[in-house]
Formats: C-alpha cells, sequence, structure tokens
C-alpha cells in the first residue's frame, strides 16, 4: 500500500519479488458530503463521482501517452487496466521524486538538501511539458468538447471582482480593482482555450535524471491556455512551508528562478507576458482565498487558516509583484 487518503487508496503491485513496484492501482472512493456551506467564489464547481473521474483520469493519461511519449526529457505513465465499475485504474509505475519535494528541499529550513539547477530543470520540463500537452490539442474523453470555464474576458473581470469582495479588505479591493484594469486592458474578449491539465501541480510531477512525468490528470473542462501554468505557478508561491513561515523557507531569488525557467520554456523568450500575468493574479486569489478556506475543523485545521491569515500581506505583496510585473510587460 502506498497511502489510503479519503478520496482513494493507492496500491503498488510488485513482480518477481522486485522491491520497486512495476504498477501502481489507484482505488478512487467517492468523497462524503455535498456542497460545502461556505460563501467563498469558485472558479471550478461541480462534484463528479468517483467512476467520473476515474474515466477522466484514463482518458488524461491515453492522451498525456499520445502527446509526450515521444518528446525528449518527457516521462510517461502507462495506462495498463481500467476498472471502470470499481473506479479504479492500474498504470505503469515511475520510479522517481515529485517535483514539490525536489523544490522542498531547496527550503533555507533544511539547509544543503536541495540543488537549484535540478529544480530549475524540472520546472523548465513543466512548460515544456504544457506546451507539447496543448499543441497535442487534445479535445477531451472520446474527442468530445469539454465545457468551458473562465473562456472570456469579462468572466476575468467579474472573478477578480467577487475574490476581492471575498477578501473584503481595502488593500485587496485596490488590488483587485487594478487587475480589473489590467484584464481590460491586456486580454483579448474571447480567450484562446486548451483542455487542462486539471491539477497542474509540482505534487503530480515526477521527475528522475533530467526527465518529468506529470499524472493525475483531470481534463475536465477547455480552460485559458494560460490555466494551468498558472496553477503551477502560484502552487510554487504559495507552498504552505513558505506561507505558514512568512517568507523564511525560500528566497525571492530561488523563487524568481523557477518561475522564470517555466515561464521561458512555456512562452519562449519573446512572448507578451502580460495576459499571463492577469490571469495569474485570478489563480493566486483562487488559491489564496482556498488557503483561508481550509474545510478542517480540528485544531490543526484551525492552526492552519490562523497562520495563513497573518501572512496576508505577503500574499498582497505577491499580487502587487504580478501587477507590476505585467505593466512593464506592457
Ligand atoms: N504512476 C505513478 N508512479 C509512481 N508514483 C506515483 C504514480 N502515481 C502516483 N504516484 C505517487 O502517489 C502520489 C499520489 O498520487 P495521485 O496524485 O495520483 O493521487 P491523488 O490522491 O489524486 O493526489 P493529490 O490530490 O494529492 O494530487 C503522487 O504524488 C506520487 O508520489
Ligand atoms: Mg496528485
Amino acid at each position: 500500500m502506498l497511502a489510503d487518503r479519503p478520496t482513494c487508496v493507492l496500491l503498488t503491485i510488485h513482480l518477481d519479488g522486485r522491491e520497486t513496484p512495476a504498477a501502481l492501482a489507484k482505488v478512487r472512493r467517492d468523497s462524503a458530503g455535498g456542497p460545502r456551506g461556505s460563501s467563498r467564489p469558485r472558479l471550478r464547481k461541480e462534484a463528479a463521482t468517483a467512476e467520473e473521474l476515474t474515466l477522466l483520469e484514463w482518458a488524461g493519461l491515453e492522451a498525456i501517452q499520445n502527446a509526450c511519449g515521444d518528446a525528449q526529457g518527457l516521462g510517461v505513465t502507462r495506462p495498463l487496466l481500467l476498472m471502470r465499475e470499481d473506479a479504479a485504474l492500474v498504470m505503469s509505475f515511475v520510479d522517481a521524486r515529485t517535483l514539490r519535494s525536489v523544490v522542498l528541499d531547496l527550503s533555507r529550513l533544511h539547509p544543503g538538501r536541495g540543488r537549484l539547477d535540478e529544480a530549475v530543470a524540472g520546472c523548465a520540463l513543466a512548460g515544456r511539458w504544457l506546451n507539447t500537452f496543448q499543441q497535442s490539442d487534445f479535445r477531451g474523453p472520446g474527442g468530445s468538447d469539454r465545457p468551458v470555464r473562465q473562456g472570456t474576458r469579462d468572466e476575468v473581470v467579474d472573478g477578480l471582482g467577487a475574490y476581492g469582495d471575498y477578501l473584503g479588505s481595502p488593500a485587496w479591493g485596490r488590488l483587485a480593482s487594478r487587475g480589473r484594469g489590467l484584464v481590460a486592458a491586456v486580454l483579448p474578449r474571447e480567450l484562446p482555450l486548451a483542455v487542462g491539465h486539471g491539477d497542474f501541480a509540482p505534487r503530480n510531477m515526477l521527475l528522475r535524471a533530467g526527465r518529468l512525468t506529470v499524472i493525475d490528470p483531470l481534463p475536465r473542462w477547455q480552460v485559458p491556455v494560460y490555466d494551468d501554468l498558472c496553477r503551477f505557478l502560484v502552487g510554487i508561491r504559495l507552498i504552505g512551508e513558505q506561507v505558514h513561515t512568512h517568507g523564511l523557507a525560500f528566497g525571492s531569488d530561488t523563487l524568481d528562478a523557477l518561475e522564470e525557467a517555466a515561464v521561458a520554456a512555456y512562452l519562449g523568450p519573446d512572448a507578451d507576458r502580460a495576459p499571463l500575468r492577469a490571469y495569474q493574479l485570478l489563480i493566486l486569489m483562487d488559491k489564496w482565498t482556498a488557503m483561508l478556506d481550509n474545510p478542517r475543523h480540528d485544531p490543526l485545521g484551525r492552526l492552519s487558516r490562523r497562520s495563513a491569515a497573518l501572512a496576508d500581506h505577503r500574499v498582497r505583496r505577491e499580487a502587487e509583484r504580478l501587477l507590476d510585473l505585467a505593466d512593464t510587460d506592457r
């Protein structure tokens, strides 16, 4: 057994008594409880059953295999067996570390453990992976077009307003309003779309010997092409260890280097970055409100919420950084 989580069980499969697994079974469970009663604005709402999620993941793994199977520096986990009624699938095992743990080793709280060049190369591969996946023009499971999320400039403007109102402080209100002005100026009325990976985060990337394998796809929606990359970038800025230590874990030099590697690999050297920054602000506010709204009701959950709330000024500074970068890029 690799993990037993509320949403799934992961079981390793060993052949011939070997220590390294050959395959991994992922058995999903339907999560308990309906709507959570929070008033937080959300970019993605609909719940899905364990069976639906398994079918999506299977389609995603097949699409990744088609898109990235032969690409240099990119690996794949092969989908091996689908057991639809059991909401289970089996895939090949990738013997590698998550990019998240490679990044965490760079923390100043674990001196001497990590290598910046390895993490930077991993982030560059993440950017390259996304480019390769989007160029394959995957339309969604069975070739069907997926529903669209945040497909227009107006939806992004409305989202920023909703998050600004929800966060409530005058300081966030000013940032949201500056963001709305930026979006109106730099995003087209209809945003370029792609089927999203769905959970493009460093914890869903496996890195070893200069090869990156992206796992855990949930291609449920068509989203603006920047969506996955922005989730990745914000995921790195809002790593729990950084938020809860108020920036003690990572210096901005480190985070900037990781971000630059991913953005440059995805966009290329000469692209206009202002649209990406504008959309990144929306994802920052989405993820930040999710952290503040941590649903756990035990003491650890309360502690986590209180600790995150104390870091609000740092996240506002990150929002300001994005707005300033976009102004410089324009
Ligand atoms: N094919 C694989 N090969 C090796 N390790 C894997 C593979 N699939 C998953 N893992 C390991 O198991 C962990 C959890 O897997 P996965 O991301 O699929 O589950 P999850 O419950 O959807 O995760 P989360 O919601 O935390 O992203 C991964 O972070 C990785 O360490
Ligand atoms: Mg995962």
